[in-house]
């Protein structure tokens, strides 16, 4: 089936159009139609891969929505992700850090909803240096919840990730996992996200804040950073460079493209209720060795660029969802499917070479440190 290119651009609307029903403002006990006050969302980590992918998608689909990016621009933050909205004057940059309280209350004061990505989000760097990810995503996490309660935000979104949940066995497919799996992680990465989780979900139960969270598997597509593993894969076999692929090949992912990650926190955002947790996941399991089979395939390029590298330390076999609360609680269901999805992110990279060359080049930090210096 060919990708249908109107659902895959990054800021292409999704099938779920009856997300416009509520808006991220909508906690009023009035029955009565909704007067609608102005619109502010805080988006934190806003330059990174899935943030810069919402912020284009809602920006496109709630155009009279007022969106403010807080994000520190580290090695993995590109402001050129939004130079699609940079001069829209209902979006506006704060390069600042979630870790530091005055930077948060500046960025989330008179924003009345937070969608909150900001991370360190490499597995493998998290093994090498821990630290800073207890930093970002736990300590980062206790700050916006701070201000969000002190301030009074009418929702607060937390994204996750299913790593939390450890692994799964490959010889059970039918085991998935759901909100109720304890969690389990097994690297420094899953455990800070774990943590940030476990404080979500604290502030619920304690202060009442109106907060929802959801865990996603593995999301790719444009504007991915070229050290996760789809990009890496497709960057190298365009310059005929090898694909490393971890221990076996046999370690699987669920993916799903990114916009319908954008869709499914739309819909939690508007419609989600507070205090729940959502799983989101593609229903697109694949290993490492099929996926560098299907780049390959779809860019025509030998197998022999396939090289077995040693394994990840304490690599996580499986990870596969079960999105049925979503679905049947908001009508969620992912809308591309893996081969669409992968052929369209195959063409964009190709489409956007000066855009990954900048990245590997490190020209892109150019960009961010002149927005840098004008703040
Ligand atoms: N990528 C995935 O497959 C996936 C899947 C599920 C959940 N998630 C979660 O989604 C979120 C976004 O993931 P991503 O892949 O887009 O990450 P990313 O690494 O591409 O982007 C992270 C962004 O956060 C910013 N940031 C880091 N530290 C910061 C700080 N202290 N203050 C402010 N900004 C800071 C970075 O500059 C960057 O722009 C993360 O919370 C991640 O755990 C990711």
């Amino acid at each position: 089936m060919p990708p249908q290119s109107q659902n895959l651009s990054p800021e292409s609307d999704s099938q779920n159009s009856n997300s416009q029903v509520l808006k991220p403002h909508f906690r009023s006990p009035s029955p009565k139609p909704q007067v609608l006050s102005p619109k502010k969302l805080l988006v934190t980590g806003g330059a990174g891969f899935i943030g810069a992918n919402f912020i284009l998608y809602m920006m496109k689909k709630y155009p009279d929505y007022e969106i403010v990016n807080l994000d520190k621009l580290t090695y993995a933050g590109n402001l050129e992700n939004l130079k699609d909205v940079e001069n829209n004057p209902n979006y506006s940059f704060i390069n600042g850090d979630i870790c530091n309280t005055d930077d948060v209350k500046k960025a989330m004061t008179g924003c009345d909803s937070v969608v909150h990505f900001a991370a360190e989000s490499h597995v493998d760097r998290s093994i090498t240096g821990p630290a800073i990810f207890v930093q970002t995503n736990v300590v980062g996490t206790q700050v916006l919840l701070d201000v969000a309660r002190e301030l009074g935000v009418e929702r607060f979104h937390h994204v996750s990730t299913d790593e939390v949940f450890g692994t799964l066995s490959l010889e059970n497919k039918s085991e998935l996992f759901t909100e109720n799996t304890s969690y389990s992680p097994r690297s420094p990465y899953s455990a800070s996200k774990a943590g940030s989780d476990h404080l979500v979900r604290a502030y619920v139960e304690t202060y009442n804040l109106p907060a929802t969270i959801s865990n996603c598997t593995n999301n790719y597509g444009p504007y991915h950073f070229p050290e996760k593993v789809i990009p890496l894969f497709i960057t190298n076999a365009m310059a005929d460079k090898s694909l490393p692929i971890y221990g076996s090949g046999k370690a699987v992912r669920d993916y799903l493209y990114v916009t319908d990650h954008c869709s499914a926190i739309d819909l939690i955002l508007h419609k989600g209720k507070i205090g729940e947790t959502y799983c989101i996941g593609g229903d697109s399991e694949r290993n490492g060795i099929e996926v560098a089979d299907t780049i390959l395939k779809i860019l025509d390029k030998p197998q022999t660029l396939k090289t077995y590298v040693e394994d990840r330390k304490g690599h996580d076999m499986r990870y596969a969802m079960d999105h049925s609360k979503i679905s049947k609680e908001l009508g969620w269901k992912p809308s591309v499917s893996f081969d669409q999805g992968i052929t369209a992110t195959v063409e964009w990279y190709k489409q956007n070479e000066s855009w990954w060359k900048r990245i590997i080049s490190k020209e892109y930090l150019d960009s961010n440190r002149a927005e840098a210096n004008e703040q």
